[in-house]
């Protein structure tokens, strides 16, 4: 049997052919060792008495879960440590944590500790979601970067397997968490999305605030074979992006959290810089595409930490289709 290819052989070879720089290495094995722990932190949430509400609320409004406060404090413990990180990012902290004055080259690291933490007390899967992006000069306390500047991004996914999908800009690959030794051995070798699917992911509760658009393309996937589309379309929602993102690596489809009439005021439910960029990129890296409606998700440059957009990703050929009915409607409204 051959040698199996963990993370470290894996970044290693990277390293020599794509020139890595080897702190970018030691960052993403940082990030693989507080995603290790967190998953331990999350089979042993029931015996810990760590399933629950923390008591508090983040920046944005939302009631913490125990288990987001102790996703977040192992994300930052462990990789404040690494040699060329400069500065962090969470979802659950309201400004970004400067550890270093940032030199060019310097790493910044923007995390959601744990997506989908309402899936957490029902034992169903959730994630970690990490992006990495280099200060530009010596001195440069920008974290505003836009998704195309990141070097890295990936998740973690705590699910019957866990897993670690990342690009580090030249394709996507899987690895899952061997039991036992703790090894992320790769298994998920150049991940790709097909163009054509049949299967879309959207939170239906929503559907009277949608806009025009996006009514327009779940009615025609409804609609199935006697409609437009002229096939049956099968729907799927986890409420974790993480695992939606995951399923759509895996077998296609596309992923819909779209600006409605609640949430636009706020920008749209999901945050650009630890959901919506890393997202991207992984999408685009297997082939996918990913915009907001009107603009390509890593070109959108962010003018605050947790700025949200409205996602639609996945399987090119759908995701054209919905922007085209944005532009298309946008179109109607003008004229
Ligand atoms: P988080 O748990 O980090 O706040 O993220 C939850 C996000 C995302 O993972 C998921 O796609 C979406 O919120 C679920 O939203 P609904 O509750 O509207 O289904
Ligand atoms: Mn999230
Ligand atoms: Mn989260």
């Amino acid at each position: 049997m051959s040698e199996p290819i963990t993370l470290r052989r894996f970044l290693t070879r990277h390293a020599h052919s794509n020139g890595l720089d080897p702190n970018l290495i030691f960052l993403i094995e940082d990030i693989a060792s507080a995603c290790r722990v967190i998953g331990n932190r999350l089979r042993n949430a029931a015996f810990e008495d760590n399933h629950g509400l923390a008591g508090d609320t983040n920046v944005q409004g939302e009631d913490q879960k125990k288990l987001d406060v102790i996703a977040d404090e192992v994300f930052a413990r462990i990789c404040e440590n690494s040699p060329r990180l400069a500065a962090l990012v969470s979802e659950e902290r309201e400004d970004a944590v400067w550890l270093k004055n940032p030199e060019a080259g310097d790493y910044l690291l923007f995390y959601d500790p744990l997506d989908g933490s309402s899936n957490i007390d029902v034992n169903l899967s959730v994630g970690s979601i990490f992006s990495i992006c280099t200060a530009e000069m010596d001195g440069d306390r920008d974290v505003l970067k836009a998704g195309s500047a990141q070097n890295c991004s990936g998740y973690a996914i705590y699910g019957p397997t866990m897993m670690l999908v990342l690009t580090v800009g030249s394709g996507v690959y899987g690895f899952s968490c061997e039991y036992g030794t703790g090894d992320f051995r790769l298994t998920h070798p150049r991940m790709t999305i097909p163009a054509e699917t049949a299967e879309f992911a959207i939170n239906a509760s929503r559907y009277r605030m949608w806009d025009a658009p996006v009514r327009r393309y779940v009615d025609e996937c409804l609609a199935g074979s006697t409609g437009p589309r002229g096939r049956d379309f099968n729907m799927r929602w986890t409420a974790s992006m993480v695992a939606d993102v995951h399923r759509i690596l895996t077998r296609g489809g596309v992923f819909l959290y779209p600006a409605d009439e609640v949430n636009r005021n706020a920008g749209g439910k999901l945050r650009l810089l630890y959901e919506a960029s890393p997202m991207a990129l992984l999408i685009e890296q297997a082939g996918g595409t990913a915009t907001d409606g009107t603009n390509r998700i890593l070109d959108i440059h962010p003018y605050s930490h947790h700025q949200r957009v409205p996602v639609i990703l996945g399987s090119a050929s759908e995701v054209a289709r919905i922007a085209h009915y944005h532009i298309a409607d946008a179109g109607s409204a003008a004229s």
